[in-house]
């Protein structure tokens, strides 16, 4: 079974601060690199919820965390639908929520998934299968416009009309690679990384909704801790980190609230060594007031 490597597990640990009979939920469980931290510090009574919107990633958590699966409740399921969830489980209140965005070493690396500039394979990105869009359809239906605007928007592209004109024209396109080249047509590379990595980008975020998602997280998950109870963010592009850091700054204001990220926290040199997908992770934690 594939594993993945839990991005800055000390500093989760410190800042989620698990208390052995406490109640969590692990909100992007992937492959259970962070769910296996959090459970092998529960205790009597303790309780984790492990959550992904991937079904296939939680079955293979469930098989990688098999020996913790006494503490362990896995749940198919998005950001948004937190509340109902908890409601459903009979649980009233969490004691911390971790919350790991973006996309899994896993999705990345499985060219099926149609994630990876690397890697060819279809137009696809749904981290959530039983959906219906895919980024195929935004890519063969929208209108050169809208394509622009999604570029724009979600990849902080400033040649957007230039790729999107590009895209429209060699219209149908199905496969990742096939995408990579058209876009790496119009685009001068100026750095190492490869051109159409923000237009990848813009894409993925289109396909499942991300920032409407972890908006609506910013907005239901007071409602899901207890007093004291804490939540831990870890973010990879700056879209991201600035919904995050807005919605924490804004609950600190109320006096409900306080931000114990004074500055966001990043991975070490070491760590990022090791593991050099972890380079953009931002990582930012607060508490409800007690
Ligand atoms: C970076 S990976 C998490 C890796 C995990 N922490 C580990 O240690 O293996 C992000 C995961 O979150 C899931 N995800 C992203 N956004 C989500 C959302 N809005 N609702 C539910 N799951 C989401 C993805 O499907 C993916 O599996």
């Amino acid at each position: 079974m594939p594993h993945h490597i839990p991005v800055m597990p000390e500093i989760v640990s410190r800042y989620l601060a698990v208390k052995p009979g406490g109640v969590y939920a692990d909100l992007t469980t992937g492959l259970g690199g962070h769910s296996r931290l959090i459970a092998e510090q529960l205790a009597a009574g303790g309780r984790l919820i492990s959550r992904d919107r991937d079904a296939e990633s939680l079955e293979i958590a469930k098989t990688n965390l098999g020996d913790r699966r006494e503490r362990i409740t896995f749940e198919k399921g998005e950001f948004s639908t937190l509340r109902q969830s908890l409601d459903q489980l009979g649980i009233e209140a969490l004691d911390g929520i971790l919350a790991d965005c973006g996309v899994s070493f896993y999705q990345l690396t499985d060219a099926e998934r149609g994630f990876s500039i690397m890697r060819p394979g279809p137009l696809d990105m749904r981290q959530d299968r039983s959906r219906e869009l895919t980024a195929a359809m935004i890519v063969n239906f929208y209108s050169e416009r809208e394509i622009a605007g999604i570029i724009l928007r979600y990849g902080e592209e400033r040649r957007a009309e230039r790729v999107s004109r590009a895209i429209v024209r060699a219209r149908p396109i199905h496969t990742t690679d096939r995408l990579a080249t058209i876009v790496a047509g119009v685009l001068p590379r100026t750095s190492s990384i490869h051109p159409a990595t923000r237009v990848f980008q813009a894409l993925r975020i289109a396909v499942n909704g991300e920032l409407d998602e972890l908006e609506e997280l910013m907005r239901v998950f007071p409602r899901c801790l207890k007093p004291g109870g804490r939540i831990v963010t870890i973010s990879f592009h700056s879209l991201e980190d600035r919904i995050i850091k807005t919605a924490f700054q804004q609950l600190a204001k109320s006096g409900r609230a306080t931000v114990l990220t004074k500055h966001v926290e990043r991975p070490s040199e070491q760590e990022i060594s090791g593991n050099p997908a972890s380079r953009p992770a931002k990582l930012r934690a607060l508490e409800m007031k007690p």
